[in-house]
């Protein structure tokens, strides 16, 4: 995709399709003040006559407007004048793309990007409307025979500015919003595969094929054998089961000399059948999407990347299948992690944080500058917080604020969850160290207490994605979160945001 930034008006521009939006109440904006002017008041005359809506979500194609070099206008609604926010521009921008799906625009230019929006700079505005197109474009069809639909065969967005001083800053957005759109497709890809596609040895692939051809990457791969002598008795308890072999992906990104690395790990079970605990039989399907944490480092991690971010950053996945058969582990078990602490195995359905400990104490040999896991982690997340917010727990408020703060500006957000003795407490058990259930209530809150007993005195932060990684329904399919809120967290924490 190129990308552009021009002072220039809406009227003027021989693009494919502008972009511009109305308010409710006949309202226009400024580019579409500027089109109406241009077209001898077309859009005033359409608004009156109902075929152009300023509702937030609608948006209205027209053609060959007089007076208008753009081939088509987009005419996309802003809702209530004075209260655009950057979810309600992302949503416009989003309405303007799945209205243009099926033409063959290969040029836009959006001139929403001059709107006051809430809180948002030029950057912001650029990389929203980069990642709100490319979200709108994504589809999943490599799976499907026969000919596939071509979306928009989109090559350039230009974004208006309202002074060539703010030029710099849109350029920058729509560069991160690019990379972090390319962060977001891989997530999703990964997601969507089916999981006798996506198994842990494919992920390995797809790391090292991430690496290939680039000096500041590199793959590691640990295989069961080799984690065995490492002690991570968790991690293997959990792919007992499975014919697939479990493998621990590690992937380093370095930049930043020998500064302390930012580690994320990213839970990775390609399928989640409970194991013997099994789960019942509807909706299992979606179990697949039990790997969208790891999903979701590999997704960040190509963004970083892609963005040359002044940092360290290691990504650790631990991919395994959870499965029942005769050699898979059985509630009541007691395994010893590589922490030493033991384990008692009350419910082998709780096996995200069986997998997640082993990797975090692994983990500690990179004496992280911070540490984050990404999980898909309880159903009780979901319960808490619905699709909208995935869960940030953390053993400071620093890391936590941080993260609650990097959501918020990206459109991708999260919300501070307690943790503490109470709560850890519910992990007692009679036999060993702790138990891989809390019992009943707080299930979210109970899984990051357990995994809190593995990350003593390092700088952590916990996320469970269960409840915003995948849509289930008519719109089943991963969403690529929380890529935009950890590529904000990593930006911010390089220094590299305008
Ligand atoms: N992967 C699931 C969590 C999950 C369930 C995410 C549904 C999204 C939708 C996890 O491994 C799991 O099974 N958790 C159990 C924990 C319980 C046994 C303590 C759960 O949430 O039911
Ligand atoms: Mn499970
Ligand atoms: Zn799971």
């Amino acid at each position: 995709m190129k990308y552009f930034a021009t002072t220039g008006k809406a009227s003027s521009r021989a693009v494919d399709c502008t972009i511009v939006g109305v308010y409710t109440r006949g309202k226009l904006g400024l580019g579409a003040a500027n089109i109406d002017a241009a077209s001898n008041g077309q859009l005033r005359k359409l608004i009156k006559s109902g075929d152009i809506s300023g509702e937030l979500g609608q948006c209205t194609i027209l053609r060959q407007v007089n007076g208008v070099k753009a081939a088509r206008i987009a005419v996309a609604g802003l809702g209530k004048s004075g209260s655009l926010d950057a979810a309600g521009f992302r949503k416009a921008v989003a309405a303007a793309a799945k209205a243009l799906a099926n033409t063959k625009t290969q040029q836009i230019l959006n001139a929403l990007t001059i709107e006051p929006v809430k809180d948002c700079s030029p950057y912001y505005l650029a990389r929203h409307s980069v990642e709100a197109i490319n979200d709108s474009l994504y589809r999943f069809e490599q799976m499907k025979s026969g000919r596939k639909k071509s979306p928009m065969p989109l090559k350039t967005i230009g974004h208006a500015i309202a002074k060539s001083g703010d030029a710099a800053q849109a350029a920058r957005g729509a560069e991160h919003g690019d990379a972090i759109s390319n962060g977001v497709a891989l997530a999703k890809d990964l997601g969507n595969l089916p999981p006798n596609v996506c198994t842990p040895s494919y992920l390995a692939r797809t790391a090292k094929k991430l690496a290939s051809g680039n000096g500041k990457l590199s793959t590691q791969i640990l295989n069961e054998a080799e984690m065995k002598r490492l002690g991570m008795a968790a991690l293997l308890s959990v792919t007992a089961g499975a014919v697939e072999p479990g493998k621990l992906i590690i992937m380093k990104y370095k930049n930043a000399g020998s500064a302390r690395p930012y580690v994320l790990v990213g839970k990775g079970v390609t399928f989640d059948s409970g194991g013997i605990s099994l789960k019942p039989g509807a909706g299992m399907d979606e179990m697949k999407f039990d790997m969208c944490g790891a999903a979701c480092v590999f997704g960040t991690m190509a963004a970083v990347s892609r963005m040359k971010l002044p940092i360290n950053l290691n990504i650790i996945v631990p991919a395994v299948e959870n499965m029942p058969s005769g050699t898979a582990t059985r509630p009541g078990d007691i395994i010893k992690s590589m922490s030493g602490q033991t384990i008692e195995v009350l419910n082998t359905d709780a096996e995200g944080r069986l997998i997640l400990c082993d990797a975090l104490t692994y983990s500690r040999r990179y004496k992280p500058a911070a540490i984050i896991d990404v999980a898909t982690l309880t159903g009780a997340c979901v319960v808490a917080l619905s699709h909208h917010r995935c869960a940030i727990y953390a053993n400071n408020d620093d890391l936590q604020n941080q993260l609650f703060a990097a959501g918020g500006s990206s459109e991708d957000a999260g919300w501070p969850m307690p943790m503490g003795e109470q709560y850890a407490a519910q992990l007692k058990s009679n036999f060993a160290d702790m138990a891989n259930i809390g019992g009943a209530g707080g299930g979210s809150v109970t899984a990051a207490c357990f995994l809190g007993k593995y990350t003593d005195g390092m700088n952590w932060a916990h996320l469970d994605i269960a409840g915003v990684a995948w849509k289930s329904g008519g719109q089943k399919g991963a969403t690529g979160r929380p890529v935009s809120l950890l590529s904000e967290y990593l930006l911010s924490s390089a220094g590299a945001l305008p």
